[in-house]
């Protein structure tokens, strides 16, 4: 792939494809890593004196103009970051308005769009879409490997249009990833939480060849509870799926891999309602209530098989971190890896939003060979389908 160590990247009119899509509670950004790993991108090609153009998602507006979703705030936050006095903002797409924009800027200087899924013809992959947009520009570079999952207009169009390079940050998250999963150490531990077994279907089976045991946390594992008959009371379930949690428990056991689910659970009336919060063994949660977290025997339990592992990949926060004390588990389990990973030569791997912001809530980041700021990008890497973004990076023939 085209890169910047290997292709010129000087004075052109940069199109840049970032991942702008960080987590935001009442206009607050919960998590920066997205934004800090493009830092050192934008550095190089400010130094060398590009204009650059940065282009995001935000959410889902599912193709409206929707201002909730509008990426306008986060002008003010990347100045801050990128310590520059003024990022632009363009929020047109049209040539009139690019060619306007790029002509009073100067070079090193940096101007974000707009969501570009305000547009439907992003999600729609339209290619005269994005060809209209890289008519402006001289080279289009993909720094958002956590987006690149996507066969977007943004993600993969550009590759048939303009020189094409692979970002620093992208690039970094693929050399990590791929040089845990090559390292085949033994016994393999997989960590597997957060709230839908539906997103983690063809993980959970493609980790079941790969590892030699897989933790199950999170309100996923009460599905596999459900499945196996146990009174979930109120907890969050997806019900249609537990016939798919039971061939995953089947498909382990004939492939030898060890299954752990919880034993007991944290439970309390609902999220917000924390007046009443006990532990549960898993067959004695009361109807009406809700497991939020691992119980206090499965922590020890996972402590356990983290002290007899070699290798360990966690994706999915185990409880309901959000919201103390259900980030109980998640915070102990990032501790003790954190503790005992380089004591005892363990390589760590994390990777989506959830389970990153937990293990820095925790504070417990170097307990961590790598952590991928990618979500569903990391999950379809793990379960070996590529990613089209890096294929079309890898197809360009435009020099
Ligand atoms: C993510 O947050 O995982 C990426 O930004 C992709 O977002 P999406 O799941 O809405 O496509
Ligand atoms: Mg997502």
């Amino acid at each position: 792939m085209k890169n910047l160590d290997n292709y010129n990247v000087e004075r052109k009119k940069i199109l840049l494809r970032v991942d702008l899509n960080v987590p935001v509670v009442d206009k607050i950004i919960t998590e920066k890593s997205r934004i800090e790993t493009i830092k050192k991108t934008i550095k190089i090609l400010q130094q060398q004196k590009n204009k650059i153009f940065l282009i995001s998602h935000f959410g889902r507006p599912k193709g409206n103009q929707n201002k909730k979703y509008s990426l306008k705030f986060l002008c003010s936050i990347l100045e801050f970051e990128f310590q520059v006095a003024k990022v632009e903002f363009l929020d047109n797409i049209d040539d009139f308005s690019i060619q306007k924009k790029m002509n009073n800027m100067q070079y090193g200087d940096i101007c974000l769009f707009e969501n570009i899924r305000f547009y439907h013809e992003e999600e729609n992959n339209d290619s005269n879409f994005i060809k209209e947009i890289c008519k402006n520009f001289d080279v289009f570079i993909n720094d958002a490997f956590s987006a690149s999952h996507r066969n977007h207009a943004s993600i993969v169009g550009p590759s048939k249009f303009l020189p094409c390079l692979a970002g620093p940050n992208l690039i970094e998250e693929i050399k990590n990833i791929d040089s845990f999963i090559n390292q085949s150490k033994k016994p393999s531990l997989a960590i597997i939480g957060g709230s839908k077994i539906s997103t983690k279907i063809k993980l959970l089976f493609n980790l079941i060849k790969l590892s030699d045991k897989i933790v199950i946390g999170g309100a996923m594992a009460n599905t596999f509870l459900f499945a196996l008959k146990n009174n979930i009371g109120q907890s969050l379930v997806e019900k249609d799926l537990a016939q798919v949690a039971l061939s995953v428990l089947q498909k382990s056991k004939d492939s030898n891999c060890e299954i752990i689910l919880p034993i007991d659970v944290m439970c309390a009336n609902s999220i917000r309602d924390i007046t009443n919060i006990s532990n549960y063994d898993v067959n004695l949660i009361p109807s009406s209530m809700m497991a939020l977290d691992v119980g206090m025997e499965t922590i020890k339990l996972i402590k356990h098989s983290i002290l007899r592992s070699k290798m360990i990949l966690w994706n999915g926060p185990l409880g309901a971190f959000e919201y103390s004390p259900f980030d109980e588990s998640s915070i102990q389990i990032s501790n003790f890896i954190k503790k005992n990973a380089k004591k005892l030569n363990i390589s760590t791997l994390a990777g989506g939003g959830d389970t990153v912001s937990a293990i820095k809530l925790s504070k417990a980041e170097e307990g961590f060979d790598y952590m991928s700021n990618a979500g569903g990008a990391f999950l379809e890497w793990l379960e070996g389908k590529g990613s089209p973004g890096v294929n079309a990076l890898k197809e360009n023939k435009i020099n």
